[in-house]
């Protein structure tokens, strides 16, 4: 079928095999063009479909030639209907895996349950014996707590008071000035349940009673802290909350793997432009305007060459890994460099519609947001037929 992008609000209904697979193979020749990592060998990566997961499986593929298991919750495609973008992603990191002599393989289904849970455990024993790394990638709306049965939606909303900020449509580049009202309670429990480090902790206890994890087996989740002028919506919100508990949790965990002599920690990454960010009010606007602010630097980063540069210059650098002074990994260190704030701070209350092209790099962010989809690719001819009903090799079923 002929694929073109069908956008609705922050997501695109459709997505191009064949854009995907530019998008994996370009990360691909990325990592490889830095060179050798001196990484773990034998890695799961829990939401590796899309973002800082894929490219946290790409760089353990094809930076250290490490075997790969990988989980996430993508639709598959139907004749006439292509599947979800992940689900290409994932085709295509598999094809190439497999080109490349490496050992990968793949489940779709519901991280949050005990059944994807025990089948990973299954194929672990089975295929690799352990694992020496375990990321922690996941972004999800909802979960459900499978020793509760409590299906938890999480918000993304201030704490305490209304919230009046500007924010861009990214498509028609509208700047308007938006309000968010205040959580309740709930709101904030419910996205704890959903963000924190509640499910990471089951994943990381199963792996460990399982004898699933190698000695000096380490685990990695992701994080965002942000600047003050996105505080009250992310970090001092209920998505804040939610990384406090993650935070938090890595250091229960470290806990628990001091048995196996392990480590776990979490890394703060840096804002970009994913399915997951897209969807929050106020961050399009400001990575609009720190794109433009860090590619005039020439510090601008995307999924790859963050974790890419997670990888080479923090975790497996052979030495104690740094972190700051709450424990956490950063590779947000760009990002929250004084003179990139101030630009953008001297930028936010100049940016209006009229403006904002001037000021920011909307075209930047909506080329980065079409391109999570397969779109906007020079190498492919969007008029051409594809096959979108693509099975992925290496898939394990349920
Ligand atoms: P993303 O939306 O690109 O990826 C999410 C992944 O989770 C996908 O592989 C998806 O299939 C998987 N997933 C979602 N629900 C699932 C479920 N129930 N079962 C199995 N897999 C499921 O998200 P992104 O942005 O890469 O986020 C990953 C982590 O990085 C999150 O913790 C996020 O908060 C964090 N982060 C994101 C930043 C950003 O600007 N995008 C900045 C810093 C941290």
């Amino acid at each position: 079928m002929i694929i073109e992008p069908k956008i609705r609000g922050f997501i695109c209904l459709t997505s191009h095999p064949a854009g995907c697979e530019k998008n994996i193979q370009n990360q691909i020749e990325y990592v490889k063009s830095k060179g050798n990592i001196n990484g773990a060998k034998k890695v799961l990566v829990i939401g590796a479909s899309t973002g800082f997961g894929m490219a946290s499986r790409i760089s353990s593929a094809f930076g250290s030639g490490a075997s790969t298991i990988g989980v996430f919750f993508e639709k598959p495609p139907q004749e006439g209907k292509p599947a979800s973008p992940g689900w290409y992603n994932s085709v295509a990191f598999q094809k190439e895996a497999a080109k490349a002599g490496l050992y990968a393989k793949s489940i779709n289904g519901d991280a949050f349950s005990r059944e994807v849970k025990a089948k990973t455990i299954e194929l672990i024993k089975a295929d690799l014996g352990t694992v020496d790394l375990v990321i922690y990638s996941l972004a999800s709306p909802v979960r459900m707590n499978p020793e509760t049965g409590i299906l938890h939606r999480s918000v993304l909303k201030p704490i305490g008071q209304p919230y009046t900020n500007k924010t861009v449509d990214f498509h028609t580049g509208v700047v308007s000035e938006i309000t968010i009202e205040p959580c309740n309670e709930e709101d904030i429990a419910n996205t704890v349940a959903v963000m924190g480090g509640d499910d990471w902790s089951l994943w990381m206890d199963a792996l460990m009673n399982a004898g699933a994890l190698s000695e000096n087996a380490m685990t990695v989740a992701y994080s965002y802290i942000g600047p003050s002028l996105t505080e009250a919506v992310y970090r001092k919100g209920t998505i804040g909350r939610a990384k406090d508990h993650l935070e938090a949790t890595a250091f229960s965990i470290a806990d628990k793997m001091k048995a196996i002599h392990g480590q776990a920690f979490v890394s703060v990454n840096k804002a970009l432009v994913t399915q997951a960010s897209s969807a929050i009010p106020v961050i399009p606007l400001y990575i609009s305007l720190l794109y433009k602010v860090m590619k005039e630097k020439q510090i601008h980063e995307g999924c790859i060459e963050q974790i890419q540069r997670l990888y080479s210059e923090r975790l497996f650098t052979g030495n104690k890994i740094d972190t700051d002074e709450k424990g956490r990994i950063r590779v947000d260190d760009w990002e929250m460099r004084t003179d990139v704030q101030d630009d953008i701070a001297t930028l936010w209350p100049q940016a209006t519609t009229e403006t904002l092209p001037a000021l920011g790099d909307l075209p930047g962010y909506k080329s980065e947001f079409l391109k999570l989809f397969g779109f906007g690719f020079p190498e492919i001819d969007y008029t051409k037929d594809v096959q979108e009903n693509l099975e992925m090799p290496g898939l394990v079923s349920l």
